[in-house]
């Protein structure tokens, strides 16, 4: 039997934190073997908000090295930059074309990131979606593994793959989001009621991947939770605490049950720790390989070079079929 297609992608936006890493990073490596991965690098969508042009090619090399140092291996999954194949943006024009303003002003995504950036609303931090449709319906996807805040995005790109596939006949797979129960919505360590962000403006609320272990140590000592001292998993009435006991979970392989067993009368203070460390072990590793590969550029650009071509061969018969479909010339 044929694999399943796997596509995702994580903006180019800096350096990688905890809540991309329980999120999507771990699924994106565990998926490899199971599945026919294609793994972006999306530094279309980095645009929408103003940046540094110096920074935004040097956080692609950040992001790779990331990929990579995670456990990504490319000759098992198609890794490349969505900039370096061109179909992802005329797919997205089109697609713009078949997406109505409505449906996009209702994106939670596109609301939050306007009041976040009130003096550049620019259009196209209005027309993401149908870009991101265009990256996923490219490569006919079946499965779309992403953090919860992306789920919106990938239901619209259904709905975008049945209309125009009612339009013009059979185009496109119908692609379904592929989101875990738990780790999908990390949250602050300082707001556990708001998601871990790069963008957090309170100190101590983002582990970033590139963390040492003492900053991780003194970041997981510092997380909000409450007074009873009980390591239980509620995550309406003891955000912080359960917000802990996924990373922990998601981390060590335990159930939130196991956890609960585990320490049981023990206070925070033993939990804490046992979070810290798990999170120092986990990331050491990636720590090491990352800095080794972000010394090694040549390597980097030879790991999206060879992923480019393989993405452009499956993308290019996409757009070719969507263009006689739809009469454009090319
Ligand atoms: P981005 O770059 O904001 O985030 C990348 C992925 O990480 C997940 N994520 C989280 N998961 C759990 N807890 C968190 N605190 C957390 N923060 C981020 C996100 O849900 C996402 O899955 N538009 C996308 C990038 C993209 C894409 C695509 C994804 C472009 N084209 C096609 C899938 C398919 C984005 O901005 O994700």
């Amino acid at each position: 039997m044929e694999k399943k297609v796997i596509l995702s992608g994580i903006q180019a936006t800096g350096d990688l934190h905890l809540g991309h890493y329980i999120g999507v990073l771990k699924r994106f490596v565990e998926m490899q073997d199971e599945f026919d991965c294609y793994y972006m690098i999306a530094n279309l969508h980095a645009l929408t908000v103003r940046r540094d042009p110096k920074e935004l090619k040097e956080n692609v090399y950040k992001l790779l090295a990331s990929y990579i140092a995670a456990g990504l291996d490319p000759d098992k999954s198609t890794i490349f930059l969505q900039s370096q194949v061109h179909e992802h943006a005329e797919l997205g024009w089109v697609l713009d074309c078949y997406t109505y303003m409505g449906e996009l002003s209702r994106m939670t995504q596109y609301k939050d990131k306007s009041a976040k950036h009130a003096d550049n609303i620019n259009a196209g931090l209005f027309t993401y979606p149908s870009l991101m449709a265009g990256d996923i319906l490219l490569y006919q996807a079946d499965l779309v593994p992403t953090g919860e805040d992306q789920k919106q995005h990938v239901e619209l790109t259904r709905d975008l793959a049945e209309r125009f596939n009612k339009l013009y006949g059979e185009t496109f797979k119908i692609p379904k989001p592929f989101i875990e129960k738990v780790g999908a919505r990390v949250m602050g360590l300082q707001d556990p009621t708001s998601k871990m962000s790069k963008s957090s403006t309170l100190p101590n609320d983002t582990i970033l991947l590139i963390d040492t272990p003492e900053e991780i140590m003194k970041k997981v000592k510092k997380a909000v939770t409450d007074s009873d001292g009980i390591v239980k998993y509620d995550e309406e009435n003891k955000p912080g605490i359960s917000n802990l006991m996924e990373i922990y979970g998601i981390i060590t392989s335990k159930t939130m049950d196991e956890i609960e067993n585990e320490f049981e009368g023990q206070g925070y203070g033993n939990f804490k720790v046992a979070v810290a460390d798990a999170i120092i072990k986990e990331l050491e590793p990636f720590r090491n390989k990352y800095n080794e590969l972000m010394a090694n550029p040549s390597y980097l650009e030879e790991i999206y070079n060879k992923g480019a071509k393989k993405a452009s061969e499956v993308a290019s018969k996409t757009l070719k079929d969507v263009y006689e479909k739809i009469g454009i010339i090319r």
